[in-house]
């Protein structure tokens, strides 16, 4: 007789995405992920707008995932919710329907870190014979708020090897596309613009920070006074180089992030790289790992675009692993707005 697999209800609402996912052991069954576009005409995410809208979807989005995983309330076997990092309102709003769902429907209740969900993303399958990385691997986690080269010692043991040490890259992203008048996010925009572009068109200076460490807001500034000092030449200057431009700056990006991981790698002796976080859905990034994995003999794991940005199906699946040991949360926790990945 076969075992019955374990069926996890992940809640996550750190920013600005409500998500509700449901998987069956290391089956994704429902990924429901509803994005909040009040946000776009404030080019950021407004904090109080980003807690009220989650409150809105929240019902919606859980009934959703659970109907197309073909379940009912009663076959959840645990709840998952997205403890921190992120926006404290955002985070309550998800914590909150989590406790209450798990007394309404006496199941236990389990706090997730989103960042190891961005990792864990790796290890949620369609099919049970979809590989997975083993321990240990190098992943680069590259989102609107970290870039960290993390050493995956176990499904629930990470260590931080690498980090910025001011602006993230999906920030650096967001912050260059502002300057050319984008749509919040700016990251998706500048990744299509920049494959009509030349990314040796522009030069933009490069950190110099010793170990395995990052830095952003350096290029941010040289992206900057490169526009600036284009701009009182010429007027049109932005709409005549955009494709150029982005190109350039994207260029940039993956060279950083890809010259400490592949330091990384040297220094760890580690064989399989993996990359997650939104800024992972980046086309010249997953290009620039595959590249680099092939010429290096490493194997090489790139989520997924629906496991890149923020869903729930990553946190459903840091739920089904914490299941296992048993670690269940009490009613009494609370969220955090700061929360390390170890
Ligand atoms: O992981 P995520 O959804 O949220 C955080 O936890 O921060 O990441 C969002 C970030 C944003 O900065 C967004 O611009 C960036 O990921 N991003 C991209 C792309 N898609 C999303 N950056 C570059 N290229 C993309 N295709
Ligand atoms: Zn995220």
């Amino acid at each position: 007789m076969s075992k019955k697999k374990v069926n996890i209800l992940g809640i996550e609402s750190s920013c600005d995405d409500t998500s509700a996912a449901v998987i069956s052991g290391q089956i994704m069954k429902s990924n429901i992920i509803a994005s909040q576009e009040v946000h776009k005409q404030y080019g950021g995410v407004v904090p109080e707008l980003a807690s009220r809208a989650h409150q809105q979807n929240i019902v919606p989005v859980v009934d959703t995932a659970i109907k197309k995983a073909g379940m009912t309330v009663s076959d959840i076997d645990a709840i998952a919710f997205t403890r921190g990092p992120g926006l404290l309102g955002s985070l309550l709003v998800g914590s909150s329907f989590a406790k209450g769902f798990a007394l309404a429907n006496n199941v236990p209740l389990i706090e997730v870190n989103h960042l190891q969900g961005h990792v864990l993303a790796h290890f949620v399958k369609d099919k049970e014979t979809d590989p997975e990385p083993n321990f240990p691997f190098l992943c680069l986690l590259v989102s609107g708020g970290h870039s960290q080269i993390i050493m995956v010692h176990e499904h629930l043991k990470m260590e931080v090897i690498g980090s910025t040490i001011d602006d993230a890259a999906g920030e650096a992203f967001d912050k260059c596309a502002k300057v050319m008048d984008l749509p919040y996010p700016g990251g998706p925009v500048l990744d299509k613009l920049a494959q009509q572009g030349n990314p040796n068109a522009f030069k933009f200076s490069k950190p110099r920070i010793d170990g395995l460490n990052y830095s952003f807001s350096g290029l941010k500034t040289s992206f900057l006074y490169t526009v600036r000092d284009y701009l009182k030449q010429d007027a049109d200057f932005i709409q005549n180089n955009l494709n150029d431009l982005c190109a350039s700056l994207q260029y940039t990006v993956v060279d950083i992030l890809m010259d400490k991981l592949s330091k990384a790698v040297t220094q760890t002796g580690v064989k399989q790289i993996a990359v997650a976080g939104g800024v992972s859905a980046n086309s010249a990034l997953r290009k620039a790992m595959i590249d680099y994995g092939k010429n290096e003999g490493l194997d090489v794991f790139i989520p997924p675009f629906q496991y890149t940005t923020d869903n729930a199906a990553m946190i459903a699946i840091v739920g089904y692993f914490k299941y296992l040991n048993q670690d269940f949360a009490p009613q009494s926790i609370t969220p955090m707005a700061r929360f390390s990945v170890e």
